[in-house]
């Protein structure tokens, strides 16, 4: 098969093509438009090999676009394309809604006029997958966990603009019969993550004795899934998912903020027993700092559908993945270096000067 990737650049988008070109004999193009956040660094392993290409595109563009389909003529669509950081979308909303509803609609229309040019049978194999975040769902109380059905309550710029996408990939399919695919995941870890993000973000300002800025009291819930267990997942519904149905992938693996801090200073003060600044445990650098606003206090999944449906479930534990995890930024500091930019530099200390140290 042909399939096109979009925002293969990014965290998950890479995970995802570096596992289809080791684990399948499919073509892979990649269309990213490498924002801040893209690094085809992240690719290198397999950027060589002749079933992968690049397109530097922005998806929002539809001329770019209608030529990417017109020469790969894809058989499958993996979008994943997006503005992904809520706290830079609580800072400036704008690119969140170009990128995730303006880029998203003009993807879907591109879709939706080559696939009518397919015969019965390239009607028939083409899917369009969008892949989406349990953000969408709102914040949950001490109990329950989001299903396929839970209704939609967004609280930030970004899980509202991730939440008009969902709603765009459904009407299409409504309307004019595109066969779409949509997951809703929960939380990524792992390698190639930008350090904007709570576990990569904690790892590196550790290392180097910068503090660790917690929102509020940390005791806000997230339920974290390793990056290859979740592309592992999307390839499972891309290519045996039901044409139209809406899967949630999650990891089973609810911690609150500080437990997860904690566990990073933990590992560090194993691997790196050196501490920098006179410290002697990682987690005398944690300052309890303003709350992010509209701040979801908890997120779980119930992933049954997909368990019980295709058969997936996570093969990494959050004590295995967080360790590797924690390995792999030590050991690829040259990777980090090269993606924090001056202007992730300029956002860094914007995000942080913003927020005042409580008691
Ligand atoms: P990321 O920010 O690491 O990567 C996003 C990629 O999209 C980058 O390579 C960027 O260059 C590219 N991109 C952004 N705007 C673009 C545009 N207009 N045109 C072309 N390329 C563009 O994001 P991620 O964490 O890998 O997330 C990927 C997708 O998965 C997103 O849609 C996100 O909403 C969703 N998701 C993420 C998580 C998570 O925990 N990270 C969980 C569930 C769902
Ligand atoms: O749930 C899926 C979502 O997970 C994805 O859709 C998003 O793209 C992804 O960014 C992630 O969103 P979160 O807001 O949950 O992730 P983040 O890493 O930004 O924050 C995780 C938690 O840690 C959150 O409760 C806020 C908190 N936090 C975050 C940062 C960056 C801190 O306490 N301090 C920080 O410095």
């Amino acid at each position: 098969m042909r399939i096109i990737i979009t925002g293969g650049a990014g965290f998950i988008g890479s995970a995802v093509i570096r596992h289809l070109i080791k684990n399948s004999d499919h073509d892979i193009i990649n269309i990213d438009k490498l924002t801040y956040a893209g690094n085809l660094e992240s690719l290198k392993e397999v950027s060589a090999h002749q079933r992968y290409h690049f397109i530097h595109a922005d998806i929002c563009d539809s001329v770019a676009m209608h030529q990417a389909f017109e020469t790969h003529k894809p058989d499958v669509v993996m979008h994943l394309a997006a503005e992904s950081h809520v706290d830079r979308s609580i800072e400036g909303p704008a690119a969140f809604m170009e990128a995730n509803i303006i880029g998203t609609y003009t993807l879907l229309e591109t879709a939706r006029k080559y696939w009518l040019t397919l015969n019965d049978n390239g009607k028939h194999v083409f899917r369009f997958h969008h892949i989406s975040t349990d953000e969408v769902y709102g914040s949950l109380g001490e109990t329950g966990l989001f299903t396929e059905r839970s209704p939609y309550d967004p609280s930030s710029p970004y899980s509202a603009s991730k939440a008009s996408s969902d709603h765009l990939v459904r009407a299409w399919h409504r309307t004019y019969g595109l066969p779409v695919v949509v997951t809703n995941c929960s939380n990524n870890y792992g390698p190639y993550q930008f350090p904007e993000k709570l576990i990569p973000l904690m790892i590196l300002n550790a290392r180097t004795g910068k503090p660790l800025p917690v929102y509020g009291k940390g005791n806000q819930i997230r339920d974290w899934l390793y990056v290859e267990d979740h592309a592992r997942a999307l390839c499972k519904v891309v290519f045996e998912g039901q044409v139209g149905e809406t899967y949630n992938i999650g990891g089973h693996n609810e911690k609150t903020n500080l437990d997860v801090v904690r566990t990073l200073c933990a590992i560090l003060d194993d691997l790196l027993p050196n501490h920098p600044n006179g410290i002697t445990k990682y987690e005398q650098l944690i300052k309890y700092v303003t709350d992010r606003p509209g701040h979801d206090m908890r997120y779980a999944i119930d992933a049954s559908k997909i368990q019980n449906q295709l058969g997936w479930k996570p093969e990494e534990t959050f004590e295995s993945g967080i360790r590797k995890t924690v390995e792999w930024y030590l050991a690829n500091g040259a990777w980090v270096e090269h993606i924090t930019s001056g202007e992730y530099r300029h956002w860094l200390e914007k995000n942080y000067s913003q927020r005042t140290e409580m008691a």
